[in-house]
This record gives C-alpha cells, sequence and structure tokens, in this order.
C-alpha cells in the first residue's frame, strides 16, 4: 500500500493492541501499528492479513501511512508512557488528527491532554475500553469521551469493531472531555465490588457450608442460567472447573490469596469520596484487596487468634446464598451509577444513564443480563437519583433482603469475612433510613467545637453551651 492509505493506527502492539487491530481489519479497515518493539511487530503482520494490517518500529512510517484525519489510538500502559507516545508523536501530526488514549487512564489526566493537544488542533479523547484480550478480539465495550465532532469521525469504526446486543453497538458517546474515562474508571470500582462478592459467596460456601470445589463449580454455572447471568458468574464457574497441572490440587487451592490491583478500582472509591457519594461496597472491595495484601500479618494474627473453625451449617443453604449476591449485586451497581449521575453533574459531562448501562450490556467485564432492566429504569427516569428507587428494582430487593441479612449475620456469626455483603446490608438500611443517628455527630461536633446543628422541628443554625 502507499502512503496515507491506512484507515486506523494503533500503538502499543501487546495482546490487547494486536487484538484491537486485528479486530479493526476484520471489520474491513485497514490499519497501521506502530510499536518499539520489532518482535510484536513481527507477530501481528504475521497474524493479519497483509492487505489489511501492517506495522513499524518507525514512528514516521507510522504516521505517513495513516489516512488524514489520522486515527491514532494508544493501547499503551496508563500513566508517563501515555504522555511519552504524544510527545513523540506530535510534531508528525496535523491538525484534525484524532488521538485515542483506549487505556484506563486517570480522568484529570486526559483532561489534562485534551486542553493541551486541542491548544495544536489535534483532537485527543478518553476511550475506556473494557473486555479484556478477548473482547479486544471479538467485541469489546468502548466508553468514548471528549470532542463530538471527533467522535463522529471514529464511531463507524468503533461501532464496527464494538460487541453487539441485539444488533445495538456496545459503544456510544459517553460526553464531553473526560467522561470516556471517567465511566470506565467507574465500570472497573463495580468491577471490583461484582469480584469481591462472588469471592466472599465462594469462601460463604466453602468455609460456611463445606462445600467441595466441584459443587462450587456446579452452584455458580446454575445461577449462571438465571437472573445472576453475567460474564464474572460464568467465568468463576469456569474458574472452579479447572485442575492444577502442577499438581494434584484443583488450580483455585493453589492461587495465593493475594489480590493485586492495578488502581481504577481504588480511584473509584477516591473520586467517590471527593464528591460525597457512599460507595461502601466498593471502598470494602478495595480494602479487602490491600487486606490480602499484608498475609504475611494476616498469618501471624492467625497464630494468635487461632483459626476459626466453622461447621457444616444447615441454616444456610443455597438459595440464600444466590439471593444475597442478587442483592449484593444491585446495591454495587446501584452505587455506580449514583457516583456517575454526581460526576456527571459536577464535571459537566453530559452523560445519560440509559445509554451506559446500555452499553456495560456487551463486551465488557459487568456484562450481566441484569443491564438490560437498569437500562430500563434510567430510560423510564433519566433523573432516577438512586437505583434503589426504581419500583422494579425496589421489588427485586424485596425479594432479595431477606437472604442478604441471613447471610451477612450468618457471617459474622461464624467469623467468616464477608465485608463486600455486609456493606451492602448496611447501605441499603442506611439509605432506607428515613431518620437515622447522626443528630448524635452533629451533637458531639457542637459539644467539642461549636460546630452548631440544625433542628428538625424549626429553621436555623443553632448552638448549645454543653
Ligand atoms: C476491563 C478490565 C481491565 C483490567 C482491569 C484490571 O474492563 O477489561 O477492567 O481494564 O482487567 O483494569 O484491574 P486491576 O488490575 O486493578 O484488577
Amino acid at each position: 500500500m502507499s502512503t496515507n492509505q491506512y484507515d486506523f493506527g494503533l500503538v502499543g502492539l501487546g495482546v490487547m493492541g494486536r487484538n484491537f487491530i486485528l479486530n479493526v481489519a476484520d471489520h474491513g479497515y485497514s490499519a497501521f501499528g506502530l510499536d518499539t518493539n520489532q518482535e510484536q511487530v513481527d507477530a501481528l503482520k504475521e497474524e493479519g492479513d497483509e492487505d489489511k494490517v501492517d506495522a513499524s518500529t518507525d514512528k514516521k512510517v507510522f504516521v505517513s501511512s495513516l489516512k488524514r484525519p489520522r486515527k491514532i489510538m494508544l493501547l499503551v500502559p496508563a500513566g508517563k508512557v501515555v504522555d511519552i507516545v504524544i510527545q513523540d508523536l506530535l510534531p508528525l501530526l496535523d491538525e484534525g488528527d484524532i488521538i485515542i488514549d483506549g487505556g484506563n487512564s486517570f480522568f484529570t489526566d486526559t483532561d489534562r491532554r485534551a486542553e493541551e493537544l486541542e491548544e495544536k488542533g489535534i483532537h485527543f479523547f478518553g476511550a475506556g475500553v473494557s473486555g479484556g484480550a478477548k473482547g479486544a478480539r471479538r467485541g469489546p465495550s468502548i466508553m468514548p469521551g471528549g470532542s463530538k465532532e471527533a467522535y463522529e469521525v471514529i464511531q463507524p469504526i468503533f461501532e464496527a469493531v464494538s460487541a453487539k446486543v441485539n444488533g445495538e453497538p456496545c459503544v456510544d458517546y459517553m460526553g464531553a472531555k473526560s467522561a470516556g474515562n471517567y465511566v470506565k474508571m467507574v465500570h472497573n470500582g463495580i468491577e471490583y465490588g461484582l469480584m469481591e462478592l462472588i469471592s466472599e459467596v465462594y469462601w460463604l460456601m466453602k468455609r460456611g457450608m463445606v462445600l467441595e470445589n466441584e459443587e462450587i463449580q456446579s452452584v455458580f454455572a446454575q445461577w449462571n442460567k438465571g437472573r445472576l447471568q453475567s460474564f464474572l458468574v460464568e467465568i468463576t464457574a469456569d474458574i472452579f472447573s479447572r485442575k492444577d497441572e502442577l499438581s494434584d490440587a484443583d488450580l483455585i487451592d493453589v492461587i495465593l490469596d493475594k489480590a493485586k490491583q492495578k488502581g481504577t478500582g481504588k480511584w473509584t472509591s477516591q473520586n467517590a469520596m471527593d464528591l460525597g457519594i457512599p460507595v461502601p461496597t466498593i471502598d470494602m472491595a478495595v480494602s479487602m484487596r490491600q487486606i490480602s495484601a499484608i498475609k504475611d500479618t494476616r498469618q501471624k494474627a492467625q497464630e494468635l487468634y487461632g483459626l476459626k473453625v466453622t461447621r457444616p451449617a444447615a441454616e444456610l443453604t443455597k438459595a440464600d446464598l444466590e439471593g444475597a449476591l442478587y442483592f449484593a449485586f444491585i446495591v454495587t451497581y446501584a452505587q455506580g451509577m449514583t457516583q456517575l449521575a454526581a460526576a456527571d453533574e459536577e464535571y459537566q459531562y453530559g452523560m445519560d444513564m440509559a445509554t451506559i448501562a446500555r452499553i456495560w450490556r456487551g463486551g465488557c467485564i459487568i456484562r450481566a443480563a441484569l443491564l438490560e432492566d437498569m437500562r430500563s429504569a434510567y430510560a423510564k427516569n433519566p433523573k432516577l437519583e438512586s437505583l434503589l428507587l426504581d419500583e422494579d428494582f425496589a421489588a427485586k430487593i424485596q425479594d432479595t433482603v431477606n437472604a442478604a441479612r441471613k447471610v451477612a449475620a450468618y457471617a459474622i456469626d461464624k467469623g467468616i469475612p464477608a465485608g463486600g455483603l455486609s456493606s451492602a446490608v448496611a447501605y441499603f438500611d442506611a439509605f432506607t433510613s428515613g431518620r437515622l443517628y447522626l443528630n448524635l455527630v452533629q451533637a458531639q461536633r457542637d459539644h467539642f467545637g461549636s460546630h452548631t446543628y440544625e433542628r428538625l422541628d424549626r429553621e436555623g443554625t443553632f448552638h448549645t453551651e454543653w
């Protein structure tokens, strides 16, 4: 192919990048890749159809091979690398070219980069991509935000490569500035919450009900056929059926119980705090990853306090666990969606909650049958204050809240950690308490610091000489 012929450029030919570019080519667009590593370049060339895909380690060859306005997607590690790549490409670009950051960049970094680049006539937008390596190859969910005009240029390609649900693409314009990164960040916060909840339920089955892995596998597989149908429940069933290749054990039993994290869940919690939006189930999921990391300390503590011996307990049923998990899933989505609505207002993104639920129905890690119901709830009422205030969701919650209470109480009684589930119940109880006990906190504040308080029975600000 001659120069300026390729429809799409992609920087970063790791597994995600390579798969994304092959996906683009499968949909009839020609694509050119750039990577500093010759092996990655060769790997792509080997796998791609040579009429549609080419790659180089040379940024000049890369830039000059792209049709204008150039559409360049970055799939490189979030952070400094993104700035380095941008600075590298910038002198070679022309006005009107578009750079799309497909990584999990922190949203304020995206705002800064967009501002700097718009001054130079280059469009920049952050587009969260979810679905892992398989999603990148076969159809991810894509969350683009930034210049609407630039999005329209890239829209046909994104719609072609994204996952489809009932023919609808799992991509749409999320809003101005860093809306795309913000939505992806909260997606990941919810992802952390759901993963924590599923893992707690696994532990309750293993430590509480003393079920074998095989039975746990079939429970998750069964649940995935019902209202809990979701990607994460599906892969959990898959995980429990895997034998270890290096020993006679089941693989799950030899995996170290220390969870790593790259930061998106923590950012969700941090920013929720900034916005004043409670997301305790997501917070708990982040905290549990942190607790998991201090394994040596946990082991010392176990020696000091002794291992809690639990007996098989007939009183806890699989149906209780299924209901509790469904309840806590809803509460976690509700927390995340409320955070998105607050961020939308604070940062003036112009988001649409029904659209977000729609594009999360397929391709992404938190896809679940529940997303269709969420989309309907927000389509009915775009200004819904909380998913928990929607009538259909209220019915689902009423149906499962007792199971959640029973499981949370059981976990506390037996000393089995289940902070995510308990936090979901506590959140729900506080959220549904028209009257809470924080009047005492106000009194204490006034007592020690003359911070004043308001009253239930009359307007105004009051202080008492205690
Ligand atoms: C996705 C995932 C993806 C990545 C997570 C992992 O939507 O495809 O969220 O972005 O797997 O960022 O995050 P941690 O390493 O923090 O668990």
